[in-house]
């Protein structure tokens, strides 16, 4: 199903494209390819929308937390920004310090994408990134996919990527879940979170990981167990103060989250080295339903390569050679 979102003062008009089947409902934007809704049934059958949004396409187009937003080429952080590939340094634009996140400031999340493919189940949004897009090499096709797969109730989102040049192919999306319900800020910091990493990565106070890969065992990172995210939130350790709570990268590339009131579980899986998980330290929008989404009121699971991973040359590098199919695949089933 096709709906009108809006129109910006540039010209783009944007749409809306509902998929469904096994239970789940998801409204997706040809607007940044970005999740707007995602609509999952608790223990009794009742939907809410897990999560966070903007009502608008110009919520979108002014906001600053990456809510829904697919994010690329490039995820997360590049320190410095810039990087060496094939012996020529790429120049990227700072958008935090000196440092680049998510690829900014000419975002993917705000350009129109192209429909490829829609039908009831799934929809393949394309974009073309000429050589030189935001400092990256080559002129990329780039297309994400929408997929519900009604037997598992799994929605998937497929990164697929072709270029020709080596460049950096690091896709993720930024949804922030709340399996209470987007407006039930409240809720957000109860709801347990399983992470199978046995390490993380410490950052500096500008969120650039430092190089170490540190293990969880014995501190407050540790989530091999399912926790309570608010359990450990606030306890004294240095990674948690520097970040003002959780928003490391994790070595694993998977996680399960599950809000024991109603039931709702998340269990996400991907085919990346990598998942930034995000407590929403420093969340403030005003999102669907006029509502204000503040501090730690939803929570971000990206898979991903490490942040900052090229210029770590013993991490598994985020680059995709001339002509090479890049392909990331993130799953977000759904039970009770
Ligand atoms: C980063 C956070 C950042 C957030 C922006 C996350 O991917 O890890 O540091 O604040 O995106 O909303």
């Amino acid at each position: 199903m096709k709906e009108k979102f809006g129109s910006l003062p540039n010209g783009i008009e944007a749409s809306l494209f509902t998929i469904q089947g096994g239970g789940l409902k998801a409204v997706i934007s040809d607007y940044g390819a970005t999740l707007v809704s995602l609509y999952v049934p608790d223990r009794a059958g009742n939907l809410a929308d897990v999560v966070l949004g903007y009502d608008t396409v110009e919520g979108y187009a002014q906001g600053s937390v990456y809510l829904g937003a697919t994010v690329g080429r490039s995820a997360n952080r590049i320190a410095g920004s810039q990087f060496q590939l094939g012996g020529k340094t790429f120049r990227l634009n700072a958008n935090e310090g000196d440092n680049n996140l998510h690829s900014g400031p000419d975002y993917y999340h705000n350009r129109l994408w192209t429909v490829e493919e829609v039908d009831e189940r799934h929809i393949r949004l394309g974009l073309d990134s000429p050589d030189g897009d935001q400092g990256f090499p080559g002129n990329a096709h780039i297309s994400v996919t929408f997929a519900i797969d009604a037997q598992t109730a799994t929605l998937r989102v497929l990164f697929d990527g072709l270029c020709d040049q080596d460049t950096i192919f690091n896709m993720t999306n930024h949804s922030y879940f709340n399996l209470a319900g987007h407006d039930h800020p409240q809720r957000a910091m109860e709801q347990t979170l399983m992470i199978p990493a046995e390490a993380f990565c410490p950052a500096d106070a500008a969120s650039i990981p430092t190089g170490e890969v540190r293990q969880v065992a014995g501190t407050p990172m540790d989530f091999r167990a399912p926790k309570p995210i608010g359990q450990d939130l606030h306890v004294e350790y240095e990674p948690l103060k520097l970040q003002g709570g959780y928003d490391h990268n994790f070595c694993a590339g998977g996680a399960v989250l599950k809000d024991p009131v109603s039931g709702r579980t998340l269990t996400l899986t991907s085919n990346c080295p990598g998942i930034q998980f995000y407590s929403g330290n420093f969340l403030d929008a005003m999102g669907k339903g006029g509502l204000h989404y503040g501090k730690h009121s939803a929570v971000a699971l990206e898979p991903q390569f490490y942040p900052d991973s090229i210029h770590h040359a013993d991490w598994i590098q985020p680059v995709t050679r001339a002509g090479e199919a890049y392909h990331g695949e993130i799953c977000y089933q759904f039970s009770v």
